[in-house]
């Protein structure tokens, strides 16, 4: 048995099968108020985890139920910018693979270089664009994973029908673009942000990428929404940092949590047969 097949099985003895895992973005943990019956399990109990290390992500799985149905929240993810190694990264997507989720949503904090963008905006990502060239999947196939994953659509036409509805439902504007991943942590200079934009690039942040491959390969249903926190460099006249990242997220982030909430409602009813817990 491997590491990763232990801590599956002890995170499945805490919390069952989630139906829906939900990963947390900088200053999006607001969600986490809304779990009810929620157990933490951070990730230091978790043997085949590092601890993140960047203000605003703790670190821990939270699982519980978001109305009535089953989740699990990833708050804190862990990026390649704090040195962790790519399998580092997407460990815990694996772990939510091997547990069964039915749908992963992601949710990130980005700079807008679409110029119709701005802060506070939330964006759902219709493809991605990763500026870091590395794979999570260069190495040994894990099981259950593809080698060679086909990524023309890289996410679930069925989940962003439900993130675009939901929006509209609930009178909340809902842009659509393409993510550039980059390594980070240093932003952006306008001479890069310039590039990205010519590659086809609506928004850009540090995160995601590599998830979304790791999710893609074992065939988990995969989404993402992002929250504009800044427009990115060259195109506002201001110097980006951390804390106005977080404060965006503080403030807008009640937009978000209403979407995924949203969403997760109908996940919950969607395929009512594939339900467990
Ligand atoms: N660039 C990269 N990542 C980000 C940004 C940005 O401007 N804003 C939030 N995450």
């Amino acid at each position: 048995m491997t590491l990763l097949d232990r801590d599956v099985d002890g995170l499945r003895a805490v919390g069952g099968t989630p139906r829906v895992a939900i990963v947390l973005g900088s200053g999006l943990g607001g969600l986490i108020d809304h779990v009810t019956e929620a157990v933490d399990v951070p990730f230091s109990e978790v043997g085949s985890l590092p601890e993140p290390t960047v203000v605003g992500h703790r670190g821990r799985f939270v699982f519980g139920s978001l109305g009535d149905v089953p989740v699990v929240l990833l708050d804190g993810r862990l990026h390649a910018y704090e040195g962790h190694e790519l399998e580092e990264i997407v460990a815990p997507v694996r772990i939510l693979a091997r547990l069964g989720v039915g749908a992963l949503l992601l949710t990130n904090a980005v700079g807008a270089i679409h110029p119709r963008l701005s802060p506070g905006d939330l964006v759902l990502i219709e493809d991605q664009i990763n500026v870091s060239f590395r794979s999570p999947l260069a190495g040994p196939v894990y099981a259950g994973e593809e080698r060679f994953p086909d990524m023309s659509q890289p996410f679930d036409a069925a989940l962003q029908h439900e993130f675009r509805d939901v929006a509209i439902r609930s009178g909340i504007d809902l842009a659509r673009g393409t993510y550039a991943g980059v390594l980070g942590p240093q932003f952006e200079t306008a001479a890069e942000v310039r590039m990205l934009a010519l590659l086809g690039a609506d928004v850009v942040g540090m995160s995601t990428v590599p998830e979304v491959v790791v999710a893609r390969a074992a065939g988990v249903p995969v989404a993402v929404l992002s929250l504009v926190s800044n427009k990115a460099t060259g195109l506002a006249h201001e110097v980006l940092s951390h804390e106005d990242v977080l404060a965006v997220g503080a403030q807008a982030g009640q937009r978000m949590i209403e979407v995924v909430t949203g969403v997760v409602a109908r996940l919950g009813v969607v395929n009512p047969g594939e339900r467990s817990g």
